[in-house]
């Protein structure tokens, strides 16, 4: 990002892009659901790209896409830089994933979720499909706590120590992939309980703000856009963050300078506040059943949402359980 000015805030428009937000990912979800179990990703994902893009466009926003389905020659839709909205509003930077959790989605497995942040013009980091090594924990701790170049072992000990339990009553989520077996051994090294998930870590950074659900720190790699989107999520509710870019190979990097990211930020250490600048408004909607929201269900004649939207201006969450006539 190479603004350097803080982006204004979206001021007395975040509650109407907030019902906004909640529509948009609606949306998405429901069309998502339709297709859990199908065993097709790609059929999954179109239909909620399709859905949101729909939606999108009958908002009165002058949006951009900056966080999206990838570049315009890979992405017929939703790809970063497209506009949507009716043109007539505020100008709206739009980071999205109209269903993480495509396989999730395909498999008919939990925590799947159709989401979306909104912010002013450069207010979010436009970060590039690549991986980005996170860690995460939820609000009411002392700033700086945790940090991406300590051990996992040092993070459970600080967030143990501060949290006034010892390291065995931590419980540390992440990815289950094999590029993870360090971060796993260390976490077991102090005793931490570690949750793997086999998919969506946009849920999985949520879950550390909400103690209901157990998660008390996210740590490992995953992808950059998601890690984006936790934020404007995190930025809302509290808590610390923070990222590092995780490039594979010169076309990532390629792709990275495409937008607008300098060979000096490729291997910074970014805050929560240097990914999601300004104010924000984030909304996730449950396409299958999670620990923080219910998936989409029809009964009785109409489909049933559950919805969170949050903005970071008021420190607003809404739970929105909405019914929709079939
Ligand atoms: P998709 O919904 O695009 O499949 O992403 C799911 C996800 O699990 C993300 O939550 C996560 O950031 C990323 O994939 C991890 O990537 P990988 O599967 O390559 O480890």
């Amino acid at each position: 990002m190479t603004a350097t000015a803080a982006p204004t805030g979206l001021g007395s428009l975040d509650r109407n892009l907030a019902l906004d937000a909640a529509r948009v990912t609606e949306a998405a979800a429901i069309a998502a659901e339709r297709l859990a179990g199908c065993g097709d990703e790609k059929a999954a994902d179109q239909v909620a790209v399709d859905a949101m893009r729909t939606a999108l466009n009958q908002l009165d926003i002058s949006g951009v896409i900056v966080i999206g389905e990838g570049e315009r020659d890979e992405a017929p839709m939703l790809y970063i830089g497209e506009k949507v909205g009716t043109g007539k509003g505020p100008a709206v930077d739009i980071a999205l994933d109209p269903l993480e959790g495509t396989t999730l989605t395909a498999k008919a497995m939990a925590n799947a979720l159709a989401v979306v942040a909104f912010a002013p013009g450069g207010g979010m980091l436009h970060a590039p499909d690549t991986y980005m090594d996170k860690i995460a924990i939820g609000p009411g701790y002392p700033a700086g706590l945790v940090d991406l170049d300590a051990t996992p072992a040092e993070n459970v000990a600080a967030l143990a120590k501060a949290k006034g339990v010892t390291p065995d009553k931590i419980t540390a989520c992440v990815l289950d992939r094999p590029r993870h077996k360090d971060i796993i051994a260390s976490l077991r090294s102090v005793g931490a309980r570690v949750h793997l998930i086999s998919d969506g870590d946009v849920a999985g950074v949520m879950n550390t703000a909400d103690p209901a659900t157990g998660i008390d720190i996210y740590i490992g790699q995953g992808g950059a856009p998601e890690g984006v989107l936790a934020c404007a999520a995190l930025k809302c509710v509290g808590g610390q963050f923070q990222g590092r870019l995780v490039f594979r190979n010169e076309d990532e990097k390629a792709r990275a300078r495409r937008l607008g990211l300098k060979d000096a930020d490729f291997d910074r250490k970014y805050a929560l506040d240097e990914l999601v600048r300004g104010d924000a408004v984030f909304s996730a909607t449950g396409v299958t059943d999670g620990a923080l929201l219910d998936g989409v269900k029809i009964r009785d004649g109409y489909i049933h949402t559950h919805t969170v939207v949050m903005t970071s201006a008021t420190g607003t969450v809404s739970t929105i359980r909405t019914k929709h006539r079939l």
